[in-house]
């Protein structure tokens, strides 16, 4: 029950507050040492970096962490997480590209911006970006800062669905990149840094490289919410990038086949290694409207996303139907969280938006 989970989580936060950081004023929690507390079911698992030069005293401290934390009304289990032990993905098969760059070693938030929420889908073409754009359009709708940052380098699409394709980048003095500003947020895609259509032959590396300079070099300013659109799948290049960074959480984005089962369930794994919070499953392309009778005609066999959710006890964000207008207003430049925000789309991207929201400000 969520309030038996935020009293945890603040019971959780008070006994952490409370051991010093060896050698300090400050606490643990204050030092930022710890970097994330997740309570899921009486399981608490708790994500620690500790600074450079505290290697002895590291043993003591995280037993006092497991001692105080299990204490604790409520708590069964306590898992400790070293954020530098995050196991490194093997090489990216892909690609053929020897070992990876950028694991959580070395992981940092990026200065200003509050929360990063990852958009994954076990495949493409499923309406990962439609929601990665039109939910950081509803979150700038509730008067957040938001930025999109377009990860997917395979198909960079947000500037055509942003109807920013013809926008250049520019740099600063520092030599950071100033992002666009478009429909009252911030974005940046490799799509507005290439010249032409040419494909480009991303390897595994240079892909956690990019998105590192994009993440770190561009002048997102501050933001409440960074929307990261992965690129699809879940495979080693894309669990490299949700570990290069200190993700709030992910969203999975799916079609209602039964097949839907197997990439959620991918998709949790994905973020469950990397210790990432998952706030929700949203199923696209559920079912089609007829314009003229209004019957609801199930085009694939309904319900996988729902269920997958039911199933590995995420929470499930909503549907949203297949709509011609939704492919109109991609295509077009003008998102339809923009232009219809109580239509079928922007009503279920406002509802999903709100329980992000809660989800994040309860964690
Ligand atoms: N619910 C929907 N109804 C109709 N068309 C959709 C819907 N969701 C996405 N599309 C269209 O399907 C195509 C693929 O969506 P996109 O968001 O680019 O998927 P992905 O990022 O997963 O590859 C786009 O042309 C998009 O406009
Ligand atoms: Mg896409």
């Amino acid at each position: 029950m969520p309030s038996d989970k935020s009293v945890i989580v603040a019971a959780v936060n008070q006994v952490l507050s409370e051991i010093p950081l060896p050698g300090t004023p400050s606490s643990i929690v204050k030092s930022g040492v710890i970097q994330r507390v997740i309570v899921h079911e009486g399981e608490v698992t708790v994500v620690v970096q500790f600074p450079a030069g505290l290697t002895t005293q590291q043993g003591s401290i995280s037993e006092q962490i497991e001692d105080r934390v299990r204490t604790i009304e409520g708590v069964e289990k306590v898992t400790l997480l070293h954020r530098s032990e995050t196991p490194a993905p093997t090489a990216d098969p892909a690609a053929g590209a020897p070992g990876v760059e950028g694991s959580a070693v070395g992981a940092k938030d990026i200065p200003g911006v509050q929360n990063v929420i990852a958009v994954a889908s076990g495949k493409g073409g499923v309406g990962k970006s439609t929601v990665a754009v039109n939910l950081a359009l509803a979150l700038a709708a509730r008067g957040l800062k938001t930025g999109l940052l377009d990860a997917d380098v395979y198909g960079p699409s947000t500037p055509k669905m942003l109807g920013t394709e013809d926008q250049k980048p520019r740099a600063t003095e520092k030599d950071t990149i100033l992002p666009i500003e478009v429909h009252g947020i911030k974005t940046m895609s490799i799509g507005y840094l290439l010249e032409d259509d040419s494909p480009v032959i991303w390897r595994g590396p240079m892909v956690t490289g990019l998105l590192r300079q994009f993440l770190f070099q561009v002048e997102w300013g501050q933001l409440d919410y960074l929307i990261l659109d992965l690129p699809p799948g879940t495979g080693d290049a894309q669990l490299t990038l949700v570990q290069s960074i200190v993700l709030t959480g992910g969203v999975i984005v799916t079609t209602p086949q039964d097949v839907a089962l197997l990439d959620v369930q991918r998709g949790i794994q994905m973020f469950q290694r990397t210790s990432v919070p998952i706030l929700g499953v949203i199923e696209n392309m559920s079912g089609f409207e007829c314009a003229s009778c209004g019957q609801i005609t199930e085009i694939f066999r309904g319900g996988g996303g729902e269920a997958a959710a039911k199933r590995y006890q995420v929470p499930f964000l909503g549907k949203i139907p297949l709509e011609p207008s939704i492919a109109l207003s991609g295509d077009g430049g003008t998102p339809m969280m923009k232009t219809h925000p109580d239509g079928a789309l922007g009503s279920v991207m406002t509802s999903a938006c709100d329980q992000i929201v809660e989800q994040v400000s309860a964690q």
